[in-house]
């Protein structure tokens, strides 16, 4: 049993899975070397890119871990789950579905080429860098320090604790994300920033700089399983029409370029970033079989080496065995 800091959190390890869950992750982990660590982030470059971990918190409060769970990461992408839903809150769905679509692109994450081509320059969805740029502009806060605030807080109150923002992994990007000023300089002369450049910036990758575990990202994904309600804490922390909302986003948009493929060979609403990270929830099941986690549950996966899309090639794999082993496919 296992009593989170603020007392909130009760969980409790099951071993009834675990070993089945440990060999997965050493069958997944062989895959690690088709993949490499993002570089062009000069600090992700220095992961470990055979590390493999996982974490799933089922809605009863059972934890199942293995491999590196432990290792901290930058949640990058995934951040853009917690914009998206943290600006929702702030200002209403339809307010953000004004300034960002939810059409999937087909195009890789930093594109900047339909920004242009399909007037009025809106972007086309909160999970790829144009729109999330766009979300992070208009989070709640008067600047900078007070957007990423709401960001954190929204993480805290699901996971129990403060998260840090890894200052490294920040500037390293910070001196580097001259795609990213493109991108935003474009949407700011199109009307759809709310901010600066420079602060949009800011925000964007400080929110991609937090550090979590892989124990944080499936606490995130089981709220979302949930409809937005926390079954540790017992509280709703969004309503289910964004958790709905998002969980679409995640299914359509979530893997990026390769989000057709995934829904097609795994089957559930996930979001991966490039530092390896993966968030997956796992609604609850109507039918009964004899599968486990029947009551939903969350997932989040670390495995630093990544495709040419930006996803986590053993994690991808692990996500895929695990789905067909215990029924997880949501269609
Ligand atoms: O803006 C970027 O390029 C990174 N901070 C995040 C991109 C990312 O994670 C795309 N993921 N697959």
């Amino acid at each position: 049993m296992e009593v989170g800091q603020q007392g909130t959190q009760i969980k409790f390890d099951n071993q009834e899975h675990l070993h089945k869950i440990q060999a997965w992750v050493q069958d997944s982990r062989a895959y690690a070397n088709l993949g490499k660590c993002a570089n062009y982030i000069p600090a992700l470059e220095r992961a470990n890119p055979s590390q493999l971990g996982i974490c799933i918190i089922g809605s009863n409060g059972s934890i199942v871990k293995a491999g590196d769970f432990n290792t901290a990461f930058t949640l990058q992408s995934i951040s853009k789950v917690i914009g998206f839903i943290a600006a929702c809150i702030d200002y209403g769905i339809a307010y953000v579905l004004e300034r960002v679509d939810v059409e999937p692109t087909g195009d890789a994450f930093n594109s900047i080429i339909r920004l242009e081509v399909h007037k009025p320059g809106r972007p086309f969805n909160p999970m790829i860098n144009a729109g999330a740029i766009t979300v992070a502009s208009l989070l709640g806060g008067r600047n900078p320090v007070e957007k990423v605030e709401s960001i954190c807080l929204l993480i805290e109150k699901i996971v129990g604790r403060r998260p840090t923002i890894n200052e490294d992994v920040f500037h390293s990007e910070w001196q580097t994300a001259h795609r990213n000023r493109a991108l935003a300089y474009y949407l700011k002369e199109t009307g759809f920033l709310d901010c600066s450049v420079e602060e949009a910036i800011e925000v964007y990758l400080k929110q991609c700089s937090i550090e979590v575990t892989t124990e944080d990202v499936a606490m995130i994904g089981l709220v979302l399983a949930n409809d937005g309600y926390h079954p540790i804490r017992k509280e709703q922390i969004f309503s289910k029409e964004v958790a709905r909302l998002t969980k679409a986003l995640m299914v359509t948009c979530g893997m990026y370029n390769a989000s057709g493929k995934f829904a097609a060979s795994v089957g559930i609403p996930a979001k991966s970033g490039v530092s390896g990270g993966i968030l997956a929830a796992i609604p609850p099941r109507g039918r009964s079989t004899d599968s486990p986690f029947m009551d939903g549950c969350g997932i989040g996966i670390y495995g630093p080496a990544i495709d040419e899309f930006g996803n986590s090639v053993a994690g991808v794999k692990l996500l895929q065995q695990i789905a067909r082993e215990w029924d997880f496919n949501i269609f």
